[in-house]
């Protein structure tokens, strides 16, 4: 964490859990146990139809609520998907986009997380853009190239301006939900990497103001370590993200 430079940005993604009534008891929990706890951003990314009750309980907290997905058209024949221009008529903010079981389970390609990514930035939300390299990869040692491709393809037509609104979450696809975490000093490794494509892109202004965060089975244990990295800017939670103490630990290891 470098908070002189950028914020930290502690994300819960509940991915396909939780109704509305779970979410509305979990916030209703987790509400008092990270008031006032300001030194980071908290967010709970919510699957759509569970938005609506996370955000009337959040109210007038400090916990605010996003989605897991974006369709790139504004309207129109996309069964099953939901556009920018809706969420933000629901108000909100922020959205998860290009995450690994999206691109594993539902053939995103760095082409539509690309599209996805324009189509939310040009409605004004905030992007939480995930991006990691699978287990293959790393072993042939090729993890820097490929989010360094990811990066720049996920990114294309992306303005410097347009960067105060990504964060992204660099998520090794071998560490999500496996319990294999990685280590800290390969977090940190990565997410240097992606930064310095950052500085490439667009300068070290930006590439110094951009949250990376780490994710991948972080929990009430590891956090600390990781975030005490001075290239990881946060996390990007699943499995402890429900369960209102382990995140809250999370978020103390922040502080
Ligand atoms: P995990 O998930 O914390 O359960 O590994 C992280 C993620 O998928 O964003």
């Amino acid at each position: 964490m470098n908070n002189a430079k950028r914020r930290t940005v502690i994300a819960g993604n509940w991915k396909m859990n939780f109704t509305p009534a779970e979410a509305t008891a979990f916030i209703n929990e987790i509400k008092p146990m990270v008031a006032g706890k300001d030194n980071c951003d908290i967010i709970f990314c919510a699957p759509y139809v569970t938005i609506a009750a996370a955000q009337a309980a959040a109210e007038g907290s400090n916990i605010k609520i996003g989605a897991e997905n974006v369709h790139f058209a504004e309207s129109g024949a996309y069964t099953g998907e939901v556009s920018a221009k809706m969420l933000t008529a629901c108000g909100v903010e922020y959205v998860i986009i290009g995450h690994s079981e999206r691109r594993q389970y539902f053939g995103e390609t760095d082409e539509t997380v690309n599209k996805r990514t324009l189509a939310a930035l040009a409605a004004g939300m905030k992007v939480i853009l995930c991006l990691g390299e699978v287990k293959e990869q790393r072993l042939a040692g090729i993890t820097r190239e490929i989010v360094s491709m990811q990066t720049k393809l996920d990114l294309a037509g992306v303005s410097a301006e347009d960067m105060k609104n990504i964060i992204i979450a660099y998520e090794p696809v071998w560490a999500i939900g496996t319990g294999l975490t990685a280590t800290p000093e390969q977090a940190e490794e990565t997410c240097g990497q992606i930064r310095e494509v950052l500085v490439e892109l667009y300068g070290k202004d930006v590439a110094e103001a951009t949250t990376i965060q780490y994710g991948g089975s972080m929990n009430d244990k590891n956090a600390a370590e990781l975030l005490s990295k001075p290239n990881v800017d946060g996390g990007l939670i699943g499995g402890a993200s429900l369960v209102a103490s382990k995140f809250t630990a999370i978020v103390d290891a922040a502080q």
